[in-house]
């Protein structure tokens, strides 16, 4: 064994899980997964694989592993502080405590100085009406927990609808949010490890479509040098806030008073796959870095522009994509199902005309 390999133990073994596992082999990383079944996308790829709510899954992989992280922030944290105490788990449990409760995560932006939208925590129904009385309409309900893709969300335009809008969140505890008239969205990733290096990723420009983020651009057209630094600031206090290590993700809006805080992924996030191809180091590769105690790689892009396009739903003539330059590949053996990201495509070029050029060669071997 070189001395830099690892025994990884990954909670979730989706698309994610496998492309850390794609990008740690080079480096002589070993994973093991612990998903649903054996129908994972990351099934073939790990050197274990096992069931999250199987207790001798779970103690098989803490024999497996040196260090433990996961894919998705609705992890289970009082499993991850069980885990912790016998293997170390990256990031941590504070960052998972954060990112998976819009409340909490408010809390920590409001008491960072991080600027997001006007909020109010709403635990029942009687508690909506002073909510909209405080933030007026239009403004959108959502869960406090275990939202993705847009859902669990109600977008609340007039009085009448605060009824079906409460129905929408199933008894779950509920954010209430200001609506914002955002430019448009951004997002940033930051990885830090152990040893406290911190590095960023430029600033990237996500379109999303029925809630599901559809095309990333990255780095975002137009933005001045003093935004990035400021969206790594709000980073930087975020990691040390938390003694995050591994990848942190921030969705943002930019608005016409600068930026607001969405939301983070306390993981490699799907803003990031442009990176397997358009950055020196793959946010998946920096992942795995940050949590095996490695220096961390450089984040800059190999070409001016880059941009990740979802395939959404079904696969389509996706064969049409390899015969064009420029273009990537990748699908995460998934079955077909409305709205799931089964793969995505990514587009590297010189110049932003050619990017776009190649993006609309795309649009047509894409659902
Ligand atoms: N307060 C808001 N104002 C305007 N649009 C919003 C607001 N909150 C969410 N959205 C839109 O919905 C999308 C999904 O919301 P988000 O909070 O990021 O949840 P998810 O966990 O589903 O990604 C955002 O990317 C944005 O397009
Ligand atoms: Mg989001």
């Amino acid at each position: 064994m070189t001395p830099i390999s690892r025994h990884i133990g990954v909670l979730g073994a989706g698309q994610l899980g496998r492309m850390l596992a794609i990008s740690g082999y080079p480096l002589g990383q070993k994973f093991g997964f612990l998903g649903a079944g054996p129908g994972d996308p990351s099934a073939l790829l790990g050197h274990m694989h096992g069931a999250v709510d199987d207790a001798r899954s779970v103690e098989a992989l803490l024999r497996f592993a040196d260090v433990i992280t996961y894919e998705s922030e609705n992890t289970d944290v009082e499993l991850v502080r069980r885990l912790a105490r016998e293997v170390p788990v990256y990031p941590g449990a504070a960052s998972l405590y954060h990112a998976q409760h819009r409340g909490r995560e408010k809390g920590l932006f409001d008491r960072l100085g991080i600027p997001c939208a006007p909020y109010r925590r709403v635990a029942e129904r009687a508690a909506l009406d002073g909510a909209v009385a405080e933030l007026g309409l239009p403004a959108v309900l959502k869960t406090a927990t275990e939202g993705y893709d847009g859902k669990g969300q109600y977008l609340v335009r007039e009085p009448g609808e605060l009824d079906a809008a409460w129905a929408a969140m199933a008894g779950r505890e509920a954010v209430l949010e200001g609506f914002v008239a955002f430019r448009r969205e951004l997002s940033i990733i930051a990885v830090r490890n152990a040893a406290d290096e911190h590095v960023y990723y430029p600033l990237v420009e996500n379109r999303h479509h029925d809630g599901i983020l559809r095309t990333t651009i990255a780095p975002a057209p137009a933005v001045e040098p003093a935004v990035q630094q400021k969206a790594e600031g709000y980073m930087r206090a975020l990691l040390d806030e938390m003694d995050h290590v591994g990848c942190l993700a921030l969705e943002l809006f930019e608005t016409e008073d600068g930026l607001l805080a969405n939301e983070m992924a306390p993981r490699v996030h799907n803003s990031g796959h442009w990176s397997i191809e358009g950055a020196q180091t793959s946010q998946f590769e920096n992942h795995v870095r940050a949590i095996t105690g490695l220096p961390l790689g450089e984040t800059t892009p190999r070409q001016p522009w880059a941009a990740m396009v979802n395939i959404i739903g079904e696969t389509g003539p996706v064969e049409e994509v390899l015969r064009m330059p420029g273009c990537h590949l990748h699908l995460y053996d998934k079955a077909e199902r409305p709205g799931r990201k089964l793969g995505h495509v990514n587009v590297l070029a010189d110049t932003r005309e050619a990017l776009d050029a190649a993006l609309a060669r795309l649009a047509p071997f894409l659902p």
